[in-house]
């Protein structure tokens, strides 16, 4: 303190009279502040580095008053500060915003920031700040927005931020935090201005304040997870009119509902409910059906309500969602719930219901999830779901349905997850619903009446990733098509009565991790495909009629139980082999076949790498249209482009000046310029020291960008080619590319999640189109941000063909180069193809460019988008990858990350959106799911981009209304 004072009298001794005492002070508070404050090089603190250059009012972040002399608004968000905040801020005293949110500090919040008197926003969400909430922040009597969410605050919420005259508070964000104690808020002090309160993820207790039934403007009130308890606050909710969502989910709240929903029938805009997880008792009553009609969620969960689902619920006809499961539900399920058009979700799992599944079910055109599980149902699987083509997820076991499986069922084509386990379905599995090649992820018939073989029709079931067809009566052989099944890791047989051998096809299944065939009447050897597989951790083989020796290192006798004929000296508790010698008789074989197969391999290998006879085809159709002549005088004078000279292109860009370069990359540098009838273009120039790397992925690019036309992929001005000049010249997309808006070098995030999901469905019909409808089918190869161009309505562009191959029926053919059938042969081929980090693992072990890599390059944008991660950042990910990290979060522990993504982007303020933070919590964790679904490790698994573009198109519209 004591050096600051010094410092301050000699300055104000040289500065004279330029700068005012209050200028002064403020500067001098800033260099404090940012004395205590680290970045990354190159960050917004730049400005404030140069600062004897630089006025304050000019550095990133700092707004001023008129004059120059005093800071009126400091803004850092999100910009990668760390360290601590200095109390030296409190010394700007005329500042009315203070927005340090989304960066690293740590410590606590300085008390001295309780004195800036004009304060009337204070955002440090999402830090690591510790340490209780100063009181003196009470004192900030005109404070009207503070949000200290997602840190690491513990004690009680100060009296004076309700009571101390901080009535003007319109926003109040301490959620995520380890706050405890009550809400302090009591009939003297009133919070009359306040819209938004938001404390869920607390220790808070006690009672919700009676109090907060005069601030009438609320929309927002958040007290999910916390302690609260008592009755659901009726008196409260009866006078907020304004209440748009209501969160309560989590508590102790005890009681009934009837009282609560009658005072919740004054909120007309009442859009989310929520208050699972709580003690509340007694039935829904009948006056459900009065709540707001606007209601799109409704959340009553994990309850001890009874009785019956009433009929009027029906009247709730914009609900979405409506979750009733856990609770003591009885009676049949009302058909009423049918006339809920717009329900996508339904829960009523875990209840007492009875009767029949409704047919009407089958109407519910939107149904994408219905979980009628743990009930006591008793009817057959209704065919009409046939209909129903959004069904994604449907849970109906552990009930006690009758019947078979419908064949219609195999017409639900977007099903995920088909759960029937639990029930006392019988026949056979029929052919038509095990064809059902789109089911993705789960399939569970256990524990059923199930009978007959096992259709080998199964074997089209390629997507999914785990299979319980156990305890069942299933007889016969085990298909070894079941080996086609790729996707699968784990897959249980146990508890049939099958028979014959073991098909080795499933040993060599390359995902498989655990894998169940006890209690059947398998004879035979366990096959070498098992013992050498090097995924499975799992394995169960008891029960059976097995013989023969094994040689499992990592298996106990448990796993091999009830096989009087097995034998083995490497399990313990097994009876050794008699005969040592007959070991090694079979060893030696089996040694030379994979020998064998090794060469076979790579003989057959071999010819895919130099085959000439397909690419021939394609160099013919090439050498036709291609012939870029190196000589400017036959320049190719194609009508659809105009002829622009170098010269022009010179005078475009000021003779490629630095001040209009805008980017650079791996071929070249990008001049931004503006052409004499005014059309800013941008020019991509291919630097001539590399010329002789860069011809044919030149002429690639060309050929490939001239023949393909769509509205999200980069249009070709004109192209400008000479010996020692090649230039591309493309429309200038003034938004720059989405590497840009996801990492601004101001730090400051404008882009919001609306605009990013439209950007990646255009992305997504861009690559759909590349794939499937181009006149030559393409893989994109080196989809990045930087890749993504922005024109002015910021609907995105693919740039970058540079390195595109030609994909044909999903085998790729190298691209030829234009008149020479020499195949290019490049070891390092899969290194040139893509960027670190959004490269698909199978192209490191040779396989060549892909839709499918495309494919796992868009999950990984997805998953970045999400995280704001870079996926080259592999510090962050302790060693493995972003979808590593993402899938061992997948699905409990994902709710920190898709809240710090709806933090990481600006609010969004439209229609779809407002006031509805379920809407944006949804599409994040369906982001996430498609993102997964995308990056996965086996190329086959992975969606078409067709799919991914009619998933992205669906949020699209949807936010768009
Ligand atoms: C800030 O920068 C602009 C442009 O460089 C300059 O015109 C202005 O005078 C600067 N403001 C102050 C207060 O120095
Ligand atoms: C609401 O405000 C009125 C007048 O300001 C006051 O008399 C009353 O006690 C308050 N009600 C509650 C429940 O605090
Ligand atoms: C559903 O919500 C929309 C928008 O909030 C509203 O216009 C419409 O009236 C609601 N539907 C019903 C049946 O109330
Ligand atoms: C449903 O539960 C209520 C009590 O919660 C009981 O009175 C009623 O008889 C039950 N109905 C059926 C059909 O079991």
């Amino acid at each position: 303190m004591i050096s600051f004072f010094i410092f301050l009298v000699l300055f104000s001794f040289v500065s004279g009279g330029e700068e005012n005492a209050q200028s002064f002070n403020d500067r001098a508070s800033l260099l404090m502040f940012v004395s205590k404050v680290t970045s990354d090089p190159g960050n917004v603190l730049e400005s404030w580095n140069n600062s004897s250059r630089v006025h304050f009012c000019n550095w990133t972040g700092i707004t001023c008053n008129e004059n120059h002399d005093s800071v009126l608004e400091l803004d850092l968000s999100g910009a990668s500060l760390r360290g601590t905040i200095s109390p030296a801020v409190s010394k700007l005293s005329r500042l009315t915003v203070l927005d340090l949110s989304r960066n690293f500090f740590e410590g606590g919040i300085p008390k001295e920031i309780g004195y800036l008197s004009e304060l009337r926003q204070l955002s440090l969400s999402s830090n690591l700040l510790r340490g209780r909430i100063p009181f003196e922040l009470g004192f900030l009597r005109g404070l009207q927005y503070l949000d200290m969410g997602s840190n690491k605050f513990e004690g009680d919420i100060p009296l004076g931020l309700f009571c101390n005259g901080s009535s003007s508070l319109e926003y109040l964000d301490i959620s995520n935090n380890s706050i405890s104690g009550n809400i302090p808020l009591n009939e003297e002090c009133e919070a009359k201005e306040l819209r938004f309160l938001l404390v869920w993820s607390n220790q808070l207790t006690g009672r919700i304040p009676r109090a907060l039934s005069n601030s009438t403007k609320l929309k927002w009130l958040d007290f999910e997870s916390n302690f609260f308890e008592g009755e659901l606050p009726f008196e409260i909710v009866k006078n907020l009119s304004k209440l748009q969502v209501l969160y309560m989910s989590y508590n102790h709240f005890s009681g009934t509902l009837e009282r609560f929903f009658l005072g919740l029938t004054n909120s007309p805009h009442l859009q989310e409910l929520e208050l699972a997880g709580n003690r509340l008792s007694g039935k829904i009553p009948d006056i459900i059906g009065n709540l707001s009609k606007s209601l799109i969620q409704l959340h009553l969960d994990e309850n001890q309500i009874s009785g019956g689902i009433p009929p009027y619920i029906s009247s709730l006809l914009n609900l979405t969602l409506l979750n009733l499961s856990s609770n003591f539900l009885n009676e049949t399920i009302p058909k009423e719930l049918c006339q809920m058009e717009k329900l996508e979700r339904l829960y009523i799992a875990n209840n007492l219901l009875s009767g029949e599944i409704p047919l009407c079910f089958g109407n519910v055109s939107k149904l994408g999830l219905l979980d009628l599980s743990k009930n006591q149902l008793l009817s057959s699987i209704p065919d009409t779901f046939s209909s129903l083509s959004q069904l994604r997820r449907l849970l109906l076991h552990n009930n006690r349905l009758l019947g078979t499986i419908p064949t219609s069922l195999a017409q639900c084509v977007n099903l995920e997850i088909l759960d029937l386990s639990h029930n006392q379905i019988s026949g056979l599995i029929p052919t038509e619903f095990a064809r059902l090649s789109t089911l993705k992820l789960y399939l569970n018939i256990s524990y059923n009446h199930l009978n007959g073989p096992l259709p080998s029709e199964l074997s089209k079931m390629n997507m999914v990733i785990a299979m319980d067809l156990s305890s069942n009566n299933f007889s016969g052989e085990i298909p070894s098509q079941l080996g086609s099944c790729i996707a699968l890791e784990h897959l249980n047989l146990s508890s049939n009565a099958l028979e014959g051998h073991l098909p080795s096809s499933i040993g060599k299944l390359p995902f498989l991790e655990t894998f169940d065939v006890s209690y059947n009447k398998l004879s035979g050897k366990i096959p070498e495909s098992f013992t050498s597989s090097s995924t499975l951790k799992q394995l169960n083989f008891s029960f059976n009629n097995f013989s023969g020796n094994i040689s499992f290192t990592s298996l106990q006798m448990n796993s091999f139980l009830g096989n009087p004929g097995l034998c083995s000296s490497l399990i313990s508790e097994m009876p050794i082999c008699k005969n040592n010698r007959k070991k090694q008789l079979i060893r030696l074989p089996i040694l030379l076949t994979i020998l064998a197969i090794v060469t076979l391999i790579m003989l057959s290998m071999t010819p895919v790498v130099f085959k000439s006879k397909s690419k021939r085809k394609f160099s013919k159709i090439f050498s036709r249209k291609s012939v870029y002549d190196e000589d400017e005088n036959n320049e190719r004078k194609e009508q659809n482009y105009p002829k622009i000279s170098h010269q022009e292109l010179m005078e475009a860009t000021e003779g490629f000046n630095s001040s209009s370069l805008i980017g650079s990359g791996r071929f070249g540098k990008v001049y931004k310029g503006v052409l004499k009838d005014n059309t800013k273009i941008a020019v991509k120039v291919i630097s001539y020291v590399k010329m002789e790397q860069i011809v044919s992925s030149f002429n690639k690019e060309c050929e490939v960008l001239k023949n393909i036309r769509h509205r999200n992929l980069i249009r070709i001005i004109t192209i400008c080619s000479r010996p020692d000049f090649k230039a591309l010249v493309l429309p200038l997309m003034q938004n720059g590319s989405l590497e840009d808006h996801l990492y601004p070098c101001d730090g400051v995030i404008r882009v919001n999640l609306v605009q990013l999901v439209r950007i990646l469905s255009d992305v997504a019909e861009g690559l759909a189109y590349l794939h499937h409808y181009a006149p030559i089918k393409v893989a994109h190869c080196d989809l990045k941000p930087s890749n993504i161009l922005l024109d002015d309505d910021m609907h995105a562009v693919l740039s970058d063909f540079g390195i595109a191959r030609l994909v044909k029926d999903q085998q790729v053919e190298r691209f030829p180069m234009a008149g020479n059938d020499s195949p290019i042969v490049s070891s390092n081929d899969g290194l040139l193809c893509g960027s670190i980090g959004y490269i698909a693992p199978e192209y490191g072990m040779g396989t060549r460019a892909s839709s499918q890599g495309d494919v796992y390059s868009f999950g990984v944008l997805l998953l970045e988008i999400v995280t704001r991660k870079r996926p080259t950042d592999m510090f962050c990910y302790e060693n493995s990858n972003l979808h590593d990290w993402l899938k061992a979060c997948y699905p409990q522990k994902l709710e920190p990350i898709i809240k710090q993504t709806i933090l990481n982007y600006p609010l969004v303020a439209n229609n779809a959106t407002s006031g509805n933070a379920n809407i944006l919590h949804d599409m994040v964790l369906d982001l996430i799911e498609l993102g997964l679904i995308c990056t996965q490790p086996n190329p086959s698994t992975r969606p078409t981009m067709l799919d991914v573009a009619h998933e992205m198109a669906t949020w699209k519209e949807y936010l768009s209304c």
